[in-house]
């Protein structure tokens, strides 16, 4: 770990002094650019050093937890370009985490660990894949306990591995919400009371304060009948918990291209630019065709190594 430390450290000195003789007042490129040496437990995996946030001010912090499967290898290297080549979130942080089961197969050990030492991004619980939802359990209840007092973040997600969000959108429409007792996301079924309704499992952001609720609760751990999200808002009603409840619909949906058989519904319809998350990206097709239509490829420079068709194909 320290020789890792002092190899990172040479080039940092260097890129440091370079940076002050030639930039004096442009701290924040400077930031941007440390981000990977720090161990990167702060900084979210903004590698977009070209826009500095508007301001320097952060309203919030949030663990942005992918919840998905050691073996899901091309889902998360996408997923990590993806929110890499997002504009950074202006005055939030929001910290992509994958969040796995126990490493149990040799060659997941084997080549997670190679992700952690180039990434640092993932969170592996004390949990079997074929633990029937003791993952949520798992997932909450471990938050408090890693980031203990100054560590807390603001806001925990659970987010599907099959759901894009548009972090800066996110953090836009979380500014004015509650900061307790607080709980996000698309509200499923969509025409019943809302007393009953509760997040589509799609990704569901929820206070600090409910993880620390779930937490000291655990006798949630064996109440995991139905789907995943339906237990989730079991708990909530339960425990009266999530009495800040905010729908992001129509916002939030499920993808839908002129090419599928579906139709439009109250949980489905085509890509729209004032996104907050597109859910239900079930192969690199529909991956490809969203990322476009959010400009991710935006920033592929011409170039006599390549000529890429970017235009839509049927
Ligand atoms: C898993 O268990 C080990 C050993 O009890 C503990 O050190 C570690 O923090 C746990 N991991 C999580 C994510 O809770
Ligand atoms: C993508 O970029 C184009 C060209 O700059 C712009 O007109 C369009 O609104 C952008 N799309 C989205 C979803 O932001």
């Amino acid at each position: 770990m320290s020789s890792n430390i002092a190899a990172c450290l040479v080039p940092v000195t260097i890129l440091v002094l370079f940076y002050l003789v030639l930039f004096p007042n442009n701290f924040t490129h400077l930031q941007s650019a440390l981000a990977p040496c720090d161990g990167g437990t702060k900084n979210g995996i903004v590698v977009d050093v070209d826009t500095p946030p508007a301001d320097d001010g952060v309203d919030f912090r949030m663990f942005f937890g992918i919840v998905t499967r050691a073996d899901f290898y091309e889902r998360r290297s996408l997923l990590r370009m993806a929110y890499a080549l997002q504009p950074r979130p202006r005055r939030a942080v929001i910290d992509v985490r994958f969040v796995i089961c126990s490493l149990e197969k040799e060659e997941d050990a084997v080549l997670v660990s190679l992700e952690i030492i180039t990434h640092n991004d993932v969170l592996v619980l004390n949990c079997t894949e074929n633990m029937n939802d003791g993952k949520t359990y798992e997932y909450f209840s471990s938050l408090p306990r890693l980031f203990p007092g100054a560590e807390a973040y603001d806001y925990a997600g659970k987010i599907d591995d099959d759901t894009y969000y548009r972090l800066d959108a996110l953090a836009d429409t979380l500014r004015t919400k509650a900061r307790r007792d607080m709980w996000h996301g698309f509200l499923n079924p969509c025409h019943i009371d809302p007393e009953w309704q509760y997040m589509s499992g799609m990704g569901y952001i929820v206070s600090w304060d409910v993880a620390e609720w779930v937490a000291a609760t655990p006798e949630l751990r064996d109440d995991h009948e139905g789907m995943e999200d339906e237990a989730f808002g079991r708990w909530m009603r339960k425990g009266g918990k999530g009495r800040n409840k905010y729908g992001e619909e129509p916002r939030m949906y499920d993808y839908l291209d002129a090419g599928m058989r579906d139709g439009v519904n109250c949980f489905r319809h085509e890509l729209v630019a004032d996104t907050v998350a597109v859910h239900k990206l079930k192969d690199r097709h529909k991956w490809a065709r969203t990322l476009r239509f959010f400009n991710a490829t935006q920033g592929l420079k011409p170039s006599k190594m390549y000529h890429v068709d970017l235009t839509p194909k049927i």
